[in-house]
């Protein structure tokens, strides 16, 4: 492959994704909150999850919690009504914050890959990611976080 050729390519690629982007921003939106913080963990409204839509309701299917008290983001995932996994998004590699892609929490480092439970899907990383007891009571998810 030419210079010009190889320019012409990675353009092309660029503007695909920037309009793949533009198409389907409910694809690429991440839902950031704060959640509230208890004694022993956070606090987050079901209804957070919630999307309402052209008179139709769909789930986020995950949401990243930011709260100035923790060191680092907790992704929490929506599997079903009763079901939802909150981890830390740390990597057990070398302690980079991950990036939510979908079902997958990925580093930037070293390219370590996460699945929604945690476990790793693909190195350097060997050790899955901490993750904490979620209940659902009341319409409200309780993270325990005793365990930090
Ligand atoms: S710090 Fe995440 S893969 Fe190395």
């Amino acid at each position: 492959m030419d210079r010009r050729e190889f320019i012409k390519n990675g353009c092309t690629a660029c503007l695909s994704a920037t309009i793949i982007g533009a198409v389907i921003p409910s694809c690429t939106s991440t839902r950031y909150i704060s959640g509230t913080l208890g004694k022993d963990g956070l606090f987050v409204d079901v209804s957070e999850f919630l999307v309402r839509e052209k008179g139709k309701t769909r789930y986020h299917p995950f949401i990243i919690l930011r709260n100035d008290a923790l060191q680092y983001p907790v992704c929490v995932y929506r599997f079903n009504d009763n079901e939802y996994s909150a981890l830390w998004m740390q990597c057990t590699h070398q302690g980079t914050e991950l990036q939510a892609a979908g079902d997958r929490l990925q580093c930037t480092a070293h390219g370590s890959e996460f699945d929604s439970k945690g476990f790793v899907r693909t190195g350097p990383a060997d050790r899955s990611l901490r993750s904490f007891p979620v209940t659902v009571l009341n319409n409200q998810i309780f993270i325990d976080m005793r365990a930090i």
